[in-house]
């Protein structure tokens, strides 16, 4: 075993594959995404899921003051999607969504998508620890998932 640092933490995270999400809200009509893996299930009933931000992350307070937001879980096909919103302040101009209910925006052919509602935030070392309940969900079994594993796609 190696005395943990940054570098060696990171790589060792890395090797935990994650499938890619795009989390997404809307403030005054704009829409803001960013690229996330750390999305995960919390609770089945209620059905709740969680995922962090870095606290240093841009937009950072814009995410930390939505009241609902989509999760939208890419596939295979979306690997532009994922290195678009992993940008800094990435654009949405271009980008191919729907409507969802309480003024969230979903992206289009995903491989699932979930709207929430933010109903909990805990700031734990240098990133904050989303909670959503999940409200409306949506899900394609003819889609296949983009996976991320040791820094690259598959
Ligand atoms: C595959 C992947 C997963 C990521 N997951 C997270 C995450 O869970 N939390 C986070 O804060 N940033 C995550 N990021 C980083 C953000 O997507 C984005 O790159 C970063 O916020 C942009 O830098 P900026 O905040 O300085 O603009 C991830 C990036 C990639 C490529």
């Amino acid at each position: 075993m190696k005395k943990i640092n940054i570098k060696n933490f990171k790589k060792t995270l890395s090797k935990f594959a994650t499938g890619i999400t795009v989390i997404c809200v809307i403030k005054d009509e704009k829409i803001f995404g960013k690229t996330i893996n750390s999305f995960s299930s919390l609770s089945l009933d209620p059905p709740l899921i969680l995922f962090s931000i870095s606290n240093k992350s841009s937009n950072f307070r814009t995410y930390f003051g939505s009241k609902f937001l989509s999760i939208n879980i890419l596939s295979n096909k979306q690997k532009n999607l994922s290195n678009h919103f992993s940008k800094n302040n990435p654009s949405s101009s271009k980008v191919d969504f729907i409507k969802g209910k309480n003024n969230i925006s979903l992206i289009n052919k995903c491989l699932a998508n979930l709207e929430c509602k933010l109903i909990d935030k805990i700031k734990k070392g240098d990133h904050t620890i989303f909670i959503c309940k999940v409200l409306n969900v949506k899900y394609n079994d003819n889609l296949k998932p983009l996976y991320y594993y040791n820094s690259k796609y598959y």
